[in-house]
């Protein structure tokens, strides 16, 4: 018997199984555990990919993360936030494409303008689309009161990436301090499921000091979170950020998408009927990245439908693909790529997770 199916055949998801799944090396091996994964999916979920209308509504942000070239004490960076009109726009986009969902993104930040400008999208949002789009959130870590205001206004999703699960490396790729703290970041999941939200969260893979066996806790972590929607992708690096001055640790890109895409295709096989994305990040390092993340088992897309003007300054890492694409050039091509996948695009359909009751 093939040695990933021996793996496979026990039903518990310990730490040494995920590791021997994150090490294979052999080509076969490796083609054999995606096929599983993807097999999985469409069992379980079938081949339908979900659309999710992503607007990069401002690059503003308060924190350091020192991955990250737009945070704060990147002065290079350009800031922006997209008018109210252009997120109109965009949404109703969305809507009369038959994308279902948008979601609506942001650096972080939590003075009360801020936070009153987004239930204000929220509600026009909801007004231009007659209640029919979902509306995700991906605004960082905010005060409860923030995040019910946001869900009673009809925001159901949120998507918080726990970004490393094991804290001392979560330290070590943020400053050290209140506003970077780990535990806040766990407990800010922990409300926005307690709320109701369908709540996503992730992690980088690939980033310099992290471990195989860091991965392996990252997927046990997801997996035990309850969450329902994850996207993981590779790490990128950006010039502009501390964790630069490690870049030569890094493994290659290639490997780095070797890495994601085994990480899809395991979380796949461990919750198989979790949503989960096939990230942007992946196709910034292979040009058929989000195409492979398709056949490793996922199930989601999140077309770029921020105005071409703005798209460039939400630059949180080298070499973000389509800066010039039109919302609807994108759309296209990513049906067709999506079809060369073998998984059709379920339009009209929120696309809720499987996992989900409301
Ligand atoms: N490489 C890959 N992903 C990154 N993100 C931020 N910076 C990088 C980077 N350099 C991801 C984080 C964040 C999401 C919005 O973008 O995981 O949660
Ligand atoms: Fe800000 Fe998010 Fe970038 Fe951190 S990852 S600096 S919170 S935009
Ligand atoms: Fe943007 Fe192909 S996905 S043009």
């Amino acid at each position: 018997m093939k040695l990933i199916s021996k793996i496979l055949e026990t039903p518990e998801w310990t730490k040494e199984k995920i590791v021997s799944l994150l090490t294979l090396s052999e080509e076969i091996e490796i083609n054999e555990l995606y096929k599983a994964a993807e097999q999985c999916r469409n069992i379980h979920i079938g081949n339908n990919v979900y659309f999710r209308g992503l607007i990069e509504y401002s690059n503003r942000c308060s924190k350091n993360c020192f991955y990250c070239g737009i945070r704060a004490k990147n002065k290079n960076a350009f800031r922006y936030d997209v008018s109210d009109n252009e997120v109109i726009e965009a949404a109703e986009f969305a809507y009369k494409n038959n994308y279902a969902s948008v979601v609506l993104q942001s650096g972080e930040l939590s003075d009360k303008a801020f936070t009153s400008h987004i239930s204000e999208l929220i509600k026009k949002i909801h007004a231009a689309t007659d209640h029919k789009l979902r509306i995700t959130l991906s605004c960082g870590e905010q005060k409860e009161k923030v995040y019910q205001e946001w869900y009673d206004l009809g925001a159901d999703r949120y998507l918080l990436r726990i970004e490393a699960s094991n804290p001392a490396l979560y330290e070590k790729i943020h400053p050290f301090n209140a506003k970077h703290s780990y535990q806040m970041r766990l407990q800010s999941l922990r409300i926005l499921m307690k709320i109701g939200y369908q709540t996503g969260t992730g992690v980088m893979i690939g980033l310099p000091l992290q471990t195989i066996d860091d991965l392996a806790s990252d997927l046990l972590f997801i997996s035990n979170s309850g969450v329902h929607m994850v996207g993981m992708g590779p790490y990128i690096e950006h010039a502009e950020t501390p964790l630069y001055k490690h870049h030569e640790l890094l493994i290659s890109p290639e490997k780095r998408v070797e890495l994601s895409l085994k990480m899809i295709a395991i979380l796949r096989l461990m919750r198989p009927s979790i949503n989960i994305a096939s990230t942007t990040a992946l196709q910034t390092l292979d040009p058929m990245g989000r195409e492979k993340g398709l056949r490793a088992g996922a199930n989601v897309i999140m077309p770029n439908i921020t105005p071409v003007r703005y798209k460039k300054d939400y630059d949180l890492y080298e070499g973000k693909p389509c800066l010039d694409d039109e919302p609807d050039e994108c759309g296209t091509c990513l049906e067709n790529r999506i079809k060369m996948a073998g998984c059709e695009v379920a339009y009209g359909n929120w696309g809720d997770s499987k996992e989900f009751s409301q």
